[in-house]
Parts: structure tokens; C-alpha cells; sequence
């Protein structure tokens, strides 16, 4: 069962565990080029590519990405379905090399209303690569906060009807569509917006967050190295003190016998 940090005190570590990132200024990306926006998506997954492979080898084990989110639908239908099929061409591009490369890979989100060509594509990757141990990929689409706690408490109760008189994290928790990873520690948003816009709302409570003017085309290696650098300076207390850190402790223990 996946900890909960306000369950209990996660254990820290200098590279983060789980990346959660929305991938934001596709649209600007292009129109500083005098593009049409969707050129800008197509260049996006192109970062995809590189931030995917840069996570892998920097160990990090879980990254989600935000591709589609609930509210995504209110735009030109243009580019909603430029969008689909850019989903579509990306999985059938990309979805041998993932799995060569020994990456799971999930799909976390709203499905119903996607095309059946593309749930069944969806189904294919994560059925391929269900048994791989690298990274796991989740990417979310038609993914919303707040349908994920909405669908996980309604799903609970229907299996649990017992728990409508009251229930915990603990009970919910495996119903949460990123249940089988452990919190974000790091969530980045590229574009220069500093909101969360209905990605994970459940699962942030306790992660580092990082915002940075650069739109996500021009995110690469380089650019996710400056995040890991900032998380590393951080310091996650999870309610306590300073003084109460394990590092601080050591210290304080090694002033007291070393004199
Ligand atoms: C993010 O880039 C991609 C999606 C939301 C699909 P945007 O398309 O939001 O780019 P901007 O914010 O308009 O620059
Ligand atoms: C958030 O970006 C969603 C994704 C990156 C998929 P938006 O560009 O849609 O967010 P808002 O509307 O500016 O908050
Ligand atoms: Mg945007």
C-alpha cells in the first residue's frame, strides 16, 4: 500500500522518487514563431522524449505527465482533435520504444469519452509494458483533481457501501487513479503559470513545487536537471521543525561526541 505524507513522515531522498509535470506553452511556443499552436504541440512531443529519457537515467522511477486535462475540451474543436490524434500517433510511434527500454506505462484519466480507437490503443501500450520495472510513465488525459477524487470516493462506496457513514485515507486511497505510485515529490510547471489547474489535487499535499518561464518545447535534459537541483535545496519538513529533521539530529549528535 502507497504511504500517505499525512499519514506518515515519507522517507526523503536527494533524486526524487515521483515527477508530476504539467507541460504548459505549446500554444505560446508556436505563436512566438508565428506558428499555428498545434506546431507547437507536435514540438512538445519531442520534450516528451527527451524529459522521459533524461528521468530515466537521473533513476527517478515515476513521472506523469499532464497531456489533456478535463477542462482541455473547452477549446477549439480543431485543436481538441489535432490533439487526439497526436495521442494516437505518438502511442503508435512510441510504444515499442518505451517498452524496449523497460518503461510501464499508464494512462491515468477519464476515458469514456475518447474514441475507441485510442482507448484500445491506450489498453495495447499498458497491457505490453504492465510487467516492465523502469520507469513508470503515467501520462493523464481528460484527467481532472477533482473527477479523480470524485470517481475514487463513488467507486469506494459502491464496493464498500458500509463506509458511507465515514471512512479514511486509508479506505480511499486504492481507488485514487495513481494508486499504485507513491506522492509526487516534485511537480513542475513549465510556460510560466503558477497554478494547478486540476492535475493531482489529492496527491500534492505535501510535494515540492517548481515553476519556470520556459515553455515545455523547450524543456530538455538541462532544464529538468535545474529542477532536481532546486528540490534537492529544499526542505520537507512534513509539519516538524528544522531541529527535528534526521539531518539535524545527526549533526547535533555528532557536536555532542566529537565535542
Ligand atoms: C499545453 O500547452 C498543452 C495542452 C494543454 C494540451 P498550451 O496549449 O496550454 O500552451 P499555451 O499555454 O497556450 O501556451
Ligand atoms: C494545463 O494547461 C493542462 C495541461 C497541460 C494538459 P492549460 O494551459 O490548459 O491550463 P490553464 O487553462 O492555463 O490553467
Ligand atoms: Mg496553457
Amino acid at each position: 500500500m502507497v504511504k500517505s505524507s499525512t499519514a506518515e513522515i515519507p522517507e526523503t531522498r536527494p533524486i526524487p522518487r515521483h515527477i508530476a509535470i504539467i507541460m504548459d506553452g505549446n500554444g505560446r511556443w508556436a505563436q512566438q514563431r508565428f506558428l499555428p499552436r498545434i506546431g507547437g504541440h507536435k514540438r512538445g512531443v519531442e520534450a516528451v522524449r527527451a524529459v522521459v529519457r533524461a528521468c530515466g537515467e537521473r533513476g527517478v522511477e515515476y513521472l506523469t505527465l499532464f497531456a489533456f486535462s478535463s477542462e482541455n475540451w473547452r477549446r477549439p474543436p480543431d485543436e481538441v482533435s489535432f490533439l487526439m490524434r497526436l495521442f494516437m500517433m505518438a502511442l503508435e510511434q512510441e510504444v515499442g520504444k518505451l517498452h524496449e527500454n523497460g518503461i510501464r506505462f499508464r494512462v491515468i484519466g477519464d476515458l469514456s469519452r475518447f474514441e475507441p480507437k485510442l482507448v484500445s490503443l491506450i489498453r495495447e501500450a499498458e497491457g505490453l509494458t504492465r510487467d516492465n520495472d523502469g520507469l513508470t510513465l503515467t501520462v493523464a488525459a481528460n484527467y481532472g483533481g477533482r473527477w479523480d477524487i470524485l470517481q475514487a470516493a463513488n467507486r469506494m462506496l459502491k464496493d464498500r457501501p458500509e463506509l458511507a457513514s465515514g471512512f479514511g485515507e486509508n479506505d480511499l486511497a486504492p481507488y485514487l487513479a495513481l494508486s499504485y505510485a507513491p506522492e509526487p515529490d516534485l511537480f513542475i510547471r513549465t510556460g510560466g503559470e503558477q497554478r494547478i489547474s486540476n492535475f493531482v489535487l489529492w496527491q500534492l499535499a505535501y510535494t515540492e513545487l517548481y515553476f519556470t518561464d520556459t515553455l515545455w518545447p523547450d524543456f530538455d535534459a538541462t532544464a529538468l536537471e535545474h529542477a532536481i537541483v532546486s528540490y534537492q535545496q529544499r526542505e520537507r519538513r512534513f509539519g516538524r521543525t528544522s531541529e527535528q529533521l534526521p539531518q539535524a539530529v545527526e549533526r547535533a549528535t555528532h557536536r555532542r561526541v566529537t565535542g
